[in-house]
């Protein structure tokens, strides 16, 4: 086994005993307010740490692209599978059913009638049914319907079409607002109307540790709470010791007094910024700033550490948006103890078909 100090940089690592306390405290959340986890396994693309959650208690994963669900279909991470995507054109269509004769449950989300009807007519052609919950708009201004009579008027359209089967509503992130309010007065439309709604499904790290104000939540799906990031501790969700993913770097290059260069830029720590200042918190120097990224150049500002690294130095950074490291490596290395453990292959890296 070989030392965390022999990687040869920039090397992109998780602390194992970090990543798997965060699995355990919140499968304990949300299992002590009777929620299912479904995590989100966009963030690690790893069928192994897929394969944990699912040992640990998750009854399922989410997924964002039919690719992923390939990839977890293949290595059997887990045979209920939700697709947080809507699914248009007919080489997805296809690509849809054909996992869904795989997997035991593969629901799919949608928020207007074309998908529906895509999924229909795709059901029709290949056999088999589709499963879908609609995708709900309750803050954050990307998919969803709207209002809560706009999703029970789009379930009743979508039920009627041949092979369709409503399973629910579900929402990202569940964190904001309106989410609360949206959730109980569609629930009271879909009772007045006499659908049942067996799945309500919310999302996010952030809401993880409020669930509890959302008692008609049935599942939670979170994704970043694995490794977490600069934004989980921004939003108050984690601290810097719940943080599992480091990206390792050498300093390359001290310009000036004030001025390091490290040997990672946005190819690596990804340019996501977020509402943070600036891209990445670097562990042994917690007052330095990394103000600017180049594609392979990380330039950090000392002018506030009293302590400042040399050329040859090696540093690691929290990275603010660990989601995406994770798509810009082939290999992530677990460490445990300064020891390598574990060289993760990133198996759907780039699965974003
Ligand atoms: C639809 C959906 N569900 C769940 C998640 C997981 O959120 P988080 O990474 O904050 O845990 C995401 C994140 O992008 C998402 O888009």
């Amino acid at each position: 086994m070989s030392l965390q100090s022999d990687l040869e940089t920039p090397a992109v690592t998780v602390d194992i005993d970090i990543m798997e306390d965060n699995i355990r405290r919140v499968q304990a959340h949300l299992s002590a307010h009777g929620i299912a986890n479904r995590p989100h396994i966009k963030t690690h693309k790893i069928p192994a740490l897929g394969k944990l959650q699912m040992q640990a208690g998750a009854v399922g994963i989410t997924c964002q692209k039919l690719g992923e669900v390939e990839v977890f279909a293949d290595a059997g991470v887990a045979d209920d599978v939700l697709l947080t995507f809507n699914i248009l054109g007919a080489a997805k269509t296809e690509r849809l059913m054909a996992l869904s004769r795989r997997l035991k449950r593969l629901a799919v989300v949608l928020d207007n009638e074309a998908v529906a009807k895509g999924l229909s007519q795709a059901a029709v052609q290949h056999g088999g049914d589709v499963r879908f919950l609609i995708e709900c708009d309750t803050g954050m201004g990307r998919n969803g319907v709207q209002t809560p009579q706009a999703a029970l008027d789009l379930a009743r359209s979508a039920i009627k079409l041949p092979h369709m089967q409503f399973e629910g509503l579900m929402t990202f992130p569940t964190r904001y607002p309106g989410s609360h309010a949206f959730f109980e007065e569609a629930l009271a439309l879909f009772k007045r109307a006499g659908i049942a709604v067996p799945v309500v499904s919310g999302g996010g790290t952030p809401a993880i540790f409020g669930v509890e104000q959302f008692p008609m939540l049935t599942e939670h799906r979170a994704g970043t709470y694995l490794f977490n990031d600069v934004m989980t501790v921004a939003s108050g969700t984690a601290t810097w010791d719940n943080c599992a993913m480091r990206v390792r770097a050498t300093v390359v290059s001290r310009p000036t007094d004030t001025r390091a260069v490290i040997d990672c830029g946005t190819k690596v720590l990804t340019s996501d910024l977020y509402t943070v200042t600036g891209y990445g918190h670097v562990v042994e120097y917690p007052d330095a700033v990394i103000p600017h990224l180049s594609e392979e150049h990380g330039v950090i500002d000392l002018s506030k550490c009293a302590e400042r690294p040399a050329v040859g130095d090696i540093v690691h950074v929290i990275p603010n948006h660990c989601c995406v490291v994770s798509n810009m490596v082939d290999e992530i290395v677990g460490v445990r103890g300064g020891r390598v453990e574990q060289v993760w292959t990133v198996a759907a890296r780039g699965a974003v078909r």
